[in-house]
């Protein structure tokens, strides 16, 4: 099973993208990362915030990921 990393997904597009790529995406984990600013909210993802194939990870503290 493959696992995809969306970062912001609380916001307006993640929440619009992730319950739409779970329903069509049945064999890819999601894993979203989001520090929950103004702009983020957990009941965008009300609707599957209990589904099997997504975790949730929220940041306390911003941070950077350098590549
Ligand atoms: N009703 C509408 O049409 C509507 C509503 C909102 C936004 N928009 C548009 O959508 C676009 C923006 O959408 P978006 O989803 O990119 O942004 P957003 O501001 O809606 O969401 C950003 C998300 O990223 C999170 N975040 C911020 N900093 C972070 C960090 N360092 N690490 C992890 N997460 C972090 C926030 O908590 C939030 O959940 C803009 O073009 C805006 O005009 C449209």
């Amino acid at each position: 099973m493959q696992t995809i990393l969306i970062t912001g997904g609380a916001g307006f597009i993640g929440s619009n993208f992730i319950p739409y790529f779970l329903e069509n995406n049945s064999d890819c984990k999601v894993v979203n990362l989001d520090l929950l600013t103004y702009a983020g909210s957990l009941d965008n993802l009300s609707d599957v915030e209990n589904h099997p194939n997504l975790i949730m990870q929220f940041l306390e503290s911003i941070f950077m990921i350098i590549l």
